[in-house]
């Protein structure tokens, strides 16, 4: 199985349902720097304070603060290893490179009209970070998480003008990897529409 697994695509396009069912059924570990942020902020560290902001609004923290965090990660990582949300700027891909040698990279291809209906209706637990949706993947019990039973939220930037900032900020800043990878002979690119699971027996596909 491939080892060092970047995980590319728009906000919403299912990083972290995919990341998480490789993580679950293949034993990957999974850093998504999201979650470490979200983390950040809800512990209100100094990381976390400086992020905030940028989050709320869409934008990126800046690559000095997100290389630093993920270095500290990369070196206690153990294995394999899926990068949720990470790279995503020429400057972070390179900084990564400098750390491990990236196997492949999914991309996960989905249309801008379907991520505003899956990330308006998406709802994160705050405790495990699994992720539903109040439509395509709703939780067995409403408002509350399968996985360990706590309240389910609606993310801050989960808002319609938020994520069409989100998707701006994609198109100029992370849009760019796919060809970066592509160079490197590392891309597959993946129709990240339709059934949950069967986008996933081709990721599956991919890393094996
Ligand atoms: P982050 O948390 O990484 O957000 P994102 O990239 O915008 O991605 P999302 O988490 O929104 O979506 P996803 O692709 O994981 O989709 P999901 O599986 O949840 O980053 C948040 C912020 O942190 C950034 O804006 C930035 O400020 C900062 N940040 C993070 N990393 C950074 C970095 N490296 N550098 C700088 N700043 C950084 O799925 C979405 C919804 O769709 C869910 O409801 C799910 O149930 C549903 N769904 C999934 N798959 C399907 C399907 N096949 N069919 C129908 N519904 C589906």
């Amino acid at each position: 199985m491939k080892s060092k697994i970047v995980l590319l695509g728009p906000p919403g396009s299912g990083k972290g349902t995919q990341g998480e069912k490789l993580s679950a059924e293949l034993g990957y570990t999974r850093l998504s720097t999201g979650d470490m942020l979200r983390e950040a902020v809800r512990k209100s560290t100094p990381l976390g304070l400086k992020a905030k902001e940028y989050m709320d609004s869409g934008r990126l923290v800046p690559n000095d603060l997100i290389i630093g965090l993920m270095k500290e990660k990369i070196a206690q990582v153990d294995g394999g290893v899926i990068f949720d949300g990470f790279p995503r700027t020429v400057e972070q891909a390179d900084a990564l490179a400098k750390e491990i040698d990236v196997d492949l990279a999914i991309n996960l291809d989905v249309d801008d009209e379907e991520l505003m209906v899956r990330l308006t209706e998406r709802r994160t637990c705050p405790e495990c970070n699994c992720v539903f949706h109040l439509v395509y993947n709703p939780p067995k019990k409403a408002g509350i998480c399968d996985k360990c039973g706590c309240e389910l939220y609606h993310r801050d930037d989960d808002t319609e003008a938020t994520v069409r900032n989100r998707l701006k900020v994609y198109r100029e800043n992370t849009f760019p990897l796919i060809e970066y990878y592509e160079k490197l002979g590392k891309l597959v690119t993946i129709m990240g529409k339709g059934e949950i699971d069967e986008i996933f027996a081709q990721v599956e596909k991919a890393v094996r």
